[in-house]
């Protein structure tokens, strides 16, 4: 069994000090194969909240997959929106903008979807879902196939359709090409775990799960409390709880537990 710690918009810059302690602690007791941090790192992309977000990801013990998010591009400062956007997070997070991990049981692939051209808005180029399927195209069955992007590529009920990642419906047959098992994200500061065959029209491709994490540690909780997800994978089976912050007084505990199955047509829920 393989465990993923699913951590999105840590929003250094707005957090607080306490709720970020909570989490750097359970994460560590829960000892996760790996720690995925779905973009935001930051509020404002400033030197500062990026110093300390590489504070926080020296604290996991865990390895690590990490994704830029929009507020990871200077929003303010002209110059650098435009020559050098991810200056700050090159220099303090990682300069690898297309991170990959595999073990025996899994292959995780992080997709940068920030752009300089919109404020909040992402986007998939062609070229990245080229270089997408060169690593995981040539896997076999026995790897769970998990790309991270910061924007979703579906939406729970009542968010307008321009939330989605930009060219998902174009590129989404691709990345089920590629055997795509799971994708994870952020950017909502909602949670919710939705499957890819109801949004895309997939004639030959594996229904996906899509599992969205709501912000860690953010104080933009968008109504929802701080939360993450701990992902287990014991195919054919798969759980995804939810840990939230607001449920005990000593941080974290565990909200909710869902679990899914997999048969030859992909991911469902059980
Ligand atoms: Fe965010
Ligand atoms: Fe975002």
């Amino acid at each position: 069994m393989k465990t993923i710690a699913h951590i999105s918009d840590v929003h250094f810059g707005r957090t607080e000090c306490s709720v970020v302690n909570s989490l750097v602690e359970i994460v560590n007791e829960m000892r996760p194969d790996l720690v995925v941090v779905s973009g935001d790192l930051t509020q404002r992309a400033k030197s500062r909240e990026f110093i300390e977000a590489r504070e926080f990801l020296d604290r996991l013990d865990a390895p690590q997959i990490v994704v830029p998010g929009n507020h990871d591009v200077p929003l303010y400062n002209v110059y650098k929106r435009f020559f050098q956007p991810l200056h700050n997070f090159r220099k303090y997070i990682t300069d690898d903008l297309e991170p990959f991990y595999k073990d025996d049981e899994m292959a995780v692939a992080g997709i940068n979807t920030a752009r300089s051209l919109t404020i909040k808005d992402g986007r998939i180029s062609e070229g990245q879902i080229d270089r997408l399927r060169h690593k995981l195209e040539p896997l076999d069955d026995r790897h769970l196939k998990i790309i991270v992007t910061h924007h979703p590529l579906d939406l729970p009920g009542g968010y307008d359709e321009d939330e989605i990642v930009g060219r998902a419906k174009e590129l989404m047959p691709k990345m089920a090409e590629c055997g795509a098992d799971i994708f994870l994200s952020g950017h909502l500061h909602v949670s919710s775990i939705t499957n890819s065959a109801h949004r895309y029209r997939l004639e030959n491709g594996k229904a996906a799960l899509i599992i969205q994490a709501g912000t860690a540690t953010s104080t933009r909780g968008r109504g929802e409390a701080n939360s993450f997800n701990l992902i287990a994978i014991d195919r054919p089976f798969l759980s995804v709880k939810r840990y939230e912050c607001n449920l005990s007084p000593n941080g974290f505990a565990l909200a909710t537990s869902e679990q899914f199955t997999q048969t030859e047509r992909g991911w469902s829920r059980m």
